[in-house]
């Protein structure tokens, strides 16, 4: 067979991984050929590729970034963009197209399936944890300990000073980040976009903390999270290139309205796209791993439209008809029952 393969959307800890292990099985097990096109669908589009062989894929495992660059943006924002991905596709002789990608790059795949008939194997990777149809995403993990990392360094400065340190993550639309990092790191209160907030409820677990005698508190927020309508200013966004809100900022927001309510210093952090840098942790290693011979074994089993996914101790295939449009949100026993009992 002759396989495609792009990474799509925001960058991840793990795609060089996935890469790889594409590659080996590919080319070592079933004698493929694997092109690699550069900077996502940008790369199809204008015919850039190169061929990944194993020799050009060493030492990539444990590399952070993509080797084949990444973009935003879809064909479909382009006058007969999916009609060009297929001639080039042809042209290439492309058996099977492998779309390393989050929400958008695998909805537009899906798309080009179901209007043009290419063969799309997905492989879901965000660091948002939010595509729905597997239990995890590459990336995550990696994200969480980076998080955890710096909250566990920010709890001793804060301990040194009394102080209230708001801690922003990534997480646009779900808060698995922030949830889990605020679990590892013993925050006093977690705040997610599944859940809006009332700043006074946040202002009384922190308050209760230090009345306890306990100095410091860490407020972890998701980027995305909204408080409930009329109780605290939210910061404009500004939009992207593609008519996205570039979040960040609501902990500044949020910093001042505790400090007002409570008296205590506050301090901000944004981790930002450090999360999204650097090495993935060794479980995600793996899991790129799996998900990137899956990926070949699916296309060689003639498995169309579908992503490779994880369920329990599995890698499965989930149509991908049964993801796009949706969103993973963060099961709200672990912030309910589990996240919470820790607050305050
Ligand atoms: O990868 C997803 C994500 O991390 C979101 O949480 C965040 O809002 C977005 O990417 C920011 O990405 P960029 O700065 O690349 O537009």
């Amino acid at each position: 067979m002759r396989i495609g393969v792009l990474t799509g959307g925001g960058d991840c800890p793990g795609l060089n991984a996935v890469l790889r292990a594409i590659v080996r099985s590919a080319i070592n097990e079933h004698g493929d050929t694997v092109v690699g096109f550069l900077d996502a669908w940008d790369g199809v589009l204008e015919k850039r590729s190169i061929e990944l062989t194993v020799q050009s894929l060493a030492g990539v495992l444990p590399r952070g970034g993509t080797i084949l660059g990444t973009r935003r943006g879809s064909p479909y924002d382009f006058v007969n963009g999916p009609q060009q991905v297929r001639e080039v596709l042809t042209e290439m002789s492309i058996d099977a197209l492998v779309v390393i990608g989050g929400n958008g790059s695998l909805t537009v795949a899906s798309r080009l399936h179901d209007e043009l008939g290419i063969n799309i194997i997905g492989v879901p990777k965000t660091i948002d944890n939010d595509v729905e149809g597997t239990d995890v995403c590459f990336g995550f993990h990696t994200a969480v300990q980076i998080a955890t990392d710096a909250i566990d360094r920010l709890h001793t400065t804060a301990e040194s000073h009394d102080r209230v340190m708001v801690v922003e993550v990534m997480g646009r639309d779900t808060g698995w980040i922030a949830t889990y990092a605020g679990i590892a790191g013993g925050a006093t209160a977690v705040l997610i976009p599944e859940h809006p907030f009332d700043i006074d409820d946040v202002a009384n677990a922190v308050k209760r903390k230090h009345s306890r005698g306990r100095y410091a508190s860490i407020v972890v927020v998701a980027e995305g999270a909204i408080p409930k309508a009329g109780t605290m200013p939210t910061p404009q966004y500004a939009l992207d290139p593609f008519g996205r809100p570039r979040l960040g900022g609501i902990s500044v927001e949020i910093a001042r309205e505790l400090f007002e309510r409570t008296g205590f210093e506050t301090r901000v952090v944004q981790i930002g796209h450090v999360q999204r840098g650097g090495t993935p942790n060794a479980f995600d290693r793996v899991l790129c791993t799996r998900l990137g011979v899956a990926a070949v074994t699916a296309a060689h089993d003639g498995v169309q439209n579908s992503m490779v996914a994880v369920r329990g101790e599995d890698i499965v295939c989930v149509p991908l008809n049964q993801v796009v449009g949706k969103t993973r949100y963060v099961d709200l026993s672990i912030y309910d029952n589990v996240a919470t009992v820790f607050f305050g």
